[in-house]
């Protein structure tokens, strides 16, 4: 255990005295948790074999699922990758600073356990001038995974590092809410053609620009428990508050219909629900037995991506057993939030437009309640 520290920072103009204090804490090989344009990172040196084994010990994270170094500008690459291809000049011209991570192949001064034994390594340059000052002031290309337990939803404020990381972390910055509210898209340049490993902060239908070849895969990559092959990090639950969620997929009055049958069922059994649905949807939802959550206007897909994860944590923070949330069309972020709420979902979909089976479905929740019991939430203790 650490005494976490909390330095609160100006998220556009930093102060110079507290980058100054964590880039040390980085140099002498300890963690700082800082905001990125994306989620907050949990940073180590990606020099240091320790200091990013300390990375892996505070999230609980496996061996096996390897870390985005990042970076301070895109000449910085030729620090932690070798043999790069030229596509990375020109998706950096277009997307860096900013949401994309890069697969290339890893530098020989790279900590191994950065890339859990590959000989890739992921690399971004964020946008945020937080992460921006701090990755200057410390010269070192930093691993940041998202500075959440594993498995968890990802942090955009400062509270929700410190509900998963008190005593984790050296310093948290606090720079208040990040603004894209999701994770980088990730693309793997190694393979050919190159693979979309995780939708994110730039669409792909902005990325197939640059890269026609681009393999999209259909549906989200999802790798076995174990596994550690080509696509590590596409685990099916991720990203999952510690209530059990469901996707309700379907038009708004069908899906409205199966919520309230499982709602009145769920009730019944002693079981607390939630429901997360777009804006426009909400009113539908008054008067049943569920707190309701609004993820955003259905057309505003930056807002929704903004407070996704956040909205997750709350529905946790209310105590429910089950959440129901608004299956989310694909196409431009609503890719990456799509994918967030699948595996949060854990792969679970419940189709209104199909038959539902809700009395096995009810059945199948009780182990849930079971288990709450036993495991309460401690995740938002702070909040
Ligand atoms: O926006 C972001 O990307 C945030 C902020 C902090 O930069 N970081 C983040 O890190 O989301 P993390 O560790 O939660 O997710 C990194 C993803 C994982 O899916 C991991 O498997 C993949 O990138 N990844 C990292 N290195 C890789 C490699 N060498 N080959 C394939 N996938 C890799
Ligand atoms: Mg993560």
């Amino acid at each position: 255990m650490v005494q976490t520290q909390i330095l609160h920072i100006d998220p556009h103009q930093p102060e110079p005295a507290a980058i100054a204090e964590a880039a040390a804490v980085l140099a002498a090989g300890r963690l700082v948790a800082f905001p990125t344009e994306t989620v907050y990172g949990l940073g180590a040196n990606a020099l240091d074999r320790d200091a990013v084994e300390r990375i892996f010990a505070a999230k609980q994270r496996p061996f096996s699922d390897p870390l985005i170094v990042h970076l301070a500008g895109a000449t910085q690459i030729e620090r932690v990758a070798e043999q790069i291809p030229p596509a990375v000049e020109r998706l950096a011209e277009r997307f860096w600073p900013g949401p994309l991570t890069l697969v290339v192949r890893r530098g020989a001064q790279v900590a191994p356990n950065v890339s859990a034994g590959r000989d890739t390594v992921a690399v971004r340059v964020p946008a945020h001038p937080v992460a921006h000052a701090l990755l200057t002031a410390c010269d070192l290309p930093i691993a940041a995974p998202s500075a959440n337990l594993f498995s968890r939803p990802s942090p955009t404020t400062a509270q929700h590092v410190l509900a998963d990381l008190d005593g984790r972390v050296d310093i948290i910055l606090d720079g208040g809410p990040t603004t894209i509210g999701l994770e980088s898209t990730v693309v793997d340049l190694t393979q050919t053609p190159p693979v979309l490993l995780r939708p994110g902060g730039v669409p792909v239908e902005l990325l197939l620009d640059l890269l026609p070849d681009l393999y999209v895969p259909a549906a989200p990559l999802i790798a076995a428990e174990g596994e550690a092959t080509a696509s590590p990090g596409t685990l099916l639950k991720h990203y999952s508050p510690h209530a059990s969620v469901f996707l309700l997929r379907g038009d708004g009055i069908a899906a409205r219909a199966l919520a309230q049958t499982l709602l009145e069922g769920l009730h019944g059994a002693g079981l607390r629900a939630g429901i997360l649905v777009p804006d426009e949807e909400s009113p539908l939802y008054a008067g049943l037995h569920a707190e309701v959550v609004s993820m955003g206007p259905a057309a505003d897909l930056l807002a929704v991506a903004r407070y996704l994860f956040a909205r997750l944590r709350e529905l946790d923070s209310l105590g429910v057993d089950v959440i129901l949330a608004r299956e989310v069309a694909a196409g431009g972020l609503g890719t990456a939030i799509r994918d967030r709420l699948f595996r949060a979902a854990e792969g679970r979909v419940l189709d209104a437009g199909a038959p539902v089976d809700t009395q096995r479905w009810l059945a199948a929740m009780q182990p849930a309640r079971q288990a709450m019991t036993t495991d309460q939430p401690e995740s938002n203790r702070h909040e």
